[in-house]
């Protein structure tokens, strides 16, 4: 029964190699498109000091990271949970702010707000009052105070690929070009999510053809930014890091208040919202 020639086993191998290869290619292909949610990086912010295990500050993080796993209905994908613990003698004010990615809301920015939470609460930052994480879908924040509105100059980072670039066929004007135009975007699009008040949307992603490549980029700032504090903290972060990035075929900037990336490959859904093709 077994039994079997060397050109049927030979077949089987070359059906294996070609599942296996389609498999791979089109787990690359949407991998590519961040389909997937990745963390990126955290960093715990000692400065703001410990709460005890068992606390009221501990219980009042899990409350709020709790709450923002129930609230379905919100399609905004940014928001701010505050709560006042009687911890020690003085009560405290924990608080807990995301953004989530805008073509990440729904469902999508819900999951990754909750995982990206625990993840804090649990395992990277267990008893620090304040922390950042950072997944490719959401950015949550723990802090004991009211952050919304200024911009954070101290906590970011600079995921630069490790691939360089080679020759001038992306020069870095057309790099700060493509930045600055998607910023402008940013900036000026107004969120067709939110009904009544005219805001806009601060984030916009889009590609440009560079002769034969193409450049793909996406900027966005947290939606307690004001057009003005979004322009500002994009043109600290573009220029802040650039020696990190100035080489490399892809970037990402990361803080707080606003991120960055750029590729030579796609990794935003072109159907997306507030996509252009310049
Ligand atoms: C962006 O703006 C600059 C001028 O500021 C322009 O030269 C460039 O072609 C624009 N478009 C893109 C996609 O970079």
């Amino acid at each position: 029964m077994y039994s079997s020639s060397s050109v049927s086993k030979g077949f089987v191998l070359y059906a294996i190699v070609v599942v296996v290869t389609t498999q791979l290619m089109l787990v690359r292909s949407v991998s590519s498109l961040n389909l997937t949610n990745s963390y990126l990086q955290h960093k715990c912010l000692v400065s703001l000091g410990k709460y005890k295990p068992g606390s009221d500050y501990e219980k009042s993080l899990d409350d709020i990271i709790q709450s923002f796993s129930n609230e379905d209905k919100n399609s905004y994908g940014y928001r701010a949970g505050f709560s006042m613990s009687a911890y020690g003698k003085e009560p405290d004010m924990v608080a807990i702010t995301y953004q989530c990615r805008i073509d990440s809301r729904g469902p999508k920015c819900q999951s990754c707000v909750v995982t990206a939470g625990y993840e804090l609460l649990r395992k990277r930052c267990p008893r620090d009052k304040g922390a950042i994480i950072w997944y490719d879908q959401c950015l949550v924040e723990f802090s004991s105070s009211d952050t919304s509105g200024q911009i954070n100059y101290d906590d970011n980072f600079c995921m630069p690929s490790a691939k360089n670039l080679i020759g001038n066929s992306i020069p870095l004007e057309e790099r700060l070009h493509l930045l600055n135009n998607l910023t402008k975007m940013a900036v000026t699009k107004i969120d067709k999510n939110i009904e009544g008040i005219k805001k806009p949307v601060l984030y916009a992603a889009g590609e440009k053809r560079l002769g034969t490549k193409n450049l793909y980029g996406m900027v966005q700032c947290s939606a307690d930014l004001s057009v003005q504090g979004c322009n500002e903290c994009m043109l600290y972060y573009i220029v802040h890091f650039q020696k990190c990035w100035k080489s490399k075929q892809g970037v990402r900037v990361l803080s707080r208040n606003c991120n960055f990336r750029y590729e030579l490959y796609p990794f935003i859904n072109p159907k997306g919202p507030y996509y252009t093709k310049f």
